[in-house]
């Protein structure tokens, strides 16, 4: 949530700010605004809206710096204008910070400031960390150590940066439960909130942890604890480049994303296939395979997207591992009173690996001793540094706010987990290799239904206006409804809830009228005549029905208004198919809606804040 992009060299740095933010946009775009330095004096220029607004302010002034913070906002703490907006400014106007995160204990800070005579102009909580750190800039001389001297007084999440027109020399960084890369130039350096923002000027980057603090230079950084402890960085290479997180010919990074799926999802197993043994190998599980396979328990954490693929695990690991698995949402988990043991495993997973309750959910399993495993996307990201052992998805970065391909990534992975688990346990290597081998076929199979997308958006017409809609699948498939319906409510604002399909009636039928389409799962499985019971049921009440059936059944185009039809596939993988039509769905009918898709209303990519 919120992005920080910020630039020191020898160019002006306002068009890579501007251009920085602009790839940091999926991460908040209600306001955005930056801050240079030039003339012994700070310029701030912020705008309300998207960043393009702010670019257009900035033609008019005509100014330059080759030192500049910038950064675009998701709001916490007062309504997204102007005022609100980053950067802010102590009452000289010389210092000048960006924050993503939240000071918690802004209010007693404020207090304490204003018996100081400090004037406040925002209702945010950033201004108030800024005017602390001018305190101590009025004592130390020395920006370094006043902001050092002021992260020891604040509670809560920040990944911060501070200029000083006093000290035009540096850039002053810091991080604590939100992410801050320093990205490593030539006679310039970088930092941003996310590689995706100077991957286009360096792939050489330096992770901040937890705690740390660094002054970036132009052609150097130093790096401490906030304790003033001295800390050596290693210089990491990124593994993707600007390509990867360009539209190319798409219209949209979602679309882009979807249609991607056959070879993310290729991505996510390639070189993990171990056909003879009929396992998986998977590089950051070695050494934790015993302690996870003889788990007394596994308990999956996560939230939304990634907290459906924890669903499906939860079929999966119990099917074929026969380990007992308890799903649960992190931001529930971790203010309860979880009963843990160091017998019980915990997979944490997140795409972008920064998700604040998650994170925190898994410190806490961390701290009461059960092994912490972590399944991300982000490579380098907090959740998978923080994890003991884990695996990546290797879906390539996801930009579009709603989640896609990371789903299917994320179950490709979490199979891999179960193979690996239950080959240990249980299963026979015959079983083992079929999976392996129906896995193998998988991206054909989604290839196929993709070469479907005219027909999907043709069928997408017919629901724009509606205002409900209710997805229903069981099994493996009740996730996927879930799944369905967040994506359909995240990008079109049309309300929609998944159910499993049996539950019902036990309720929700009662909004079945013609005005409320359903959207049947129903695969070829065991409970597939019963499913068929339930459309019965729906045509019973003049309710619209689309499904998405296997191509073998051709019974369903006469009981349904529409069919949408895939591959045939284990039970273990039907999620990995039934999800494409329900991602393209929500997409055509966003779009049909004139809908922005990649940055919908009130959401970011990456939720950093509670
Ligand atoms: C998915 O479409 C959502 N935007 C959202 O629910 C997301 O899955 C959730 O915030 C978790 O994110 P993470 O996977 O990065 O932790």
């Amino acid at each position: 949530m919120c992005g920080i992009v910020g630039y020191i060299g020898h160019r002006n740095s306002i068009p890579i700010l501007i251009e920085g933010l602009k790839r940091l946009e999926y991460r908040g775009y209600d306001s955005a605004g930056l801050g240079i330095i030039r003339e012994n004096a700070c310029t701030v220029i912020k705008q309300e809206g998207k960043v393009s607004q702010l670019e257009d302010k900035i033609e008019k002034e005509k100014i330059s710096s080759p030192l500049g913070i910038a950064h675009t906002r998701w709001a916490t703490h007062g309504v997204p204008n102007e005022i609100n907006a980053h950067p802010h400014v102590n009452s000289s106007g010389k210092l000048c910070l960006v924050h993503n995160g939240i000071i918690e204990n802004y209010a007693v800070l404020k207090i304490g400031l204003q018996k100081q005579g400090y004037e406040f102009y925002s209702e945010t909580d950033t201004e108030v960390l800024v005017k602390l750190i001018d305190t101590f800039l009025k004592m130390k001389n020395n920006l370094f150590d006043a902001v050092r001297f002021a992260l020891n007084k604040v509670e809560g999440t920040y990944g911060i940066a501070v200029t000083s027109a006093d000290e035009p020399d540096k850039i002053v960084v810091a991080k604590k439960g939100s992410p801050l890369v320093i990205g490593i130039g030539d006679d310039e350096n970088f930092i941003a909130s996310d590689v995706n923002a100077l991957i286009a000027h360096t792939s050489q980057v330096v992770y901040l942890e937890d705690g740390e603090i660094a002054a970036v230079y132009n052609n150097k950084f130093e790096a401490k604890t906030i304790e003033d402890e001295e800390i050596e960085k290693e210089i990491q290479q990124v593994a993707f480049d600007i390509e990867d997180i360009s539209k190319g010919e798409f219209p949209h990074f979602m679309l882009k994303e979807i249609m991607e799926q056959p070879g993310s999802v290729k991505n996510s197993f390639r070189g993990r296939l171990l056909f003879e043994e009929g396992s998986s190998k998977l590089g950051g599980l070695q050494g934790y395979e015993d302690r996870i396979s003889q788990s007394r328990r596994i308990i999956i954490c996560a939230c939304g997207t990634s907290w459906h693929a924890a669903l499906v695990a939860e079929y999966m690991i119990e099917q074929f591992a026969r380990i007992p698995v308890e799903v649960e949402y992190a931001s529930e988990f971790r203010y309860r009173n979880p009963v843990l043991t160091p017998e019980d495993t915990c997979i944490f997973i997140s795409q972008s690996g920064e998700t604040a309750d998650t994170l925190a959910a898994m410190k806490e399993a961390k701290r009461r001793g059960a092994l912490v495993l972590g399944v991300c996307n982000v490579v380098g990201s907090s959740i998978a540094r923080e994890s003991e052992a884990g695996v990546y998805i290797h879906a390539g970065p996801e930009i579009g706010v709603a989640s896609t391909k990371a789903f299917t990534s994320q179950l490709v992975v979490l199979a891999l987990i179960t193979v690996l688990i239950a080959r240990r346990r249980h299963m026979s290597i015959i079983d083992g290799q079929n999976i392996l081998r129906e896995l193998d076929l998988i991206p054909g199979k989604i290839a196929e239904i993709l070469q479907q997308n005219d027909k999907i958006k043709e069928i997408a017409q017919n629901f724009i206006n509606a205002k409900n809609f209710l997805y229903l699948g069981r099994g493996y498939n009740f996730p996927v409804a879930l799944e369905g319906a967040l994506k359909l409510k995240e990008i079109s604002y049309i309300h929609a809830e998944g159910y499993p399909a049996a539950e019902m009636k036990h309720g929700p039928i009662a909004l079945i009228d013609n005005n409320m389409p359903s959207v049947f799962i129903t695969p070829k499985d065991s409970v597939y005549e019963k499913v068929i019971s339930n459309i019965e049921e729906v045509k019973a009440r003049n309710g619209k029905i689309l499904a998405i059936a296997c191509t073998s059944d051709d019974k369903i185009d006469s009981l349904v208004d529409y069919a949408i039809k895939i591959p045939d596939t284990m039970r273990i993988f039907m999620p990995l198919l039934t999800v494409i039509p329900l991602q393209l769905l929500a997409y055509h009918i966003a779009v049909g809606k004139g809908l922005n898709v990649d940055q919908p209303r009130n959401l970011a990519k990456s939720v950093t804040v509670e």
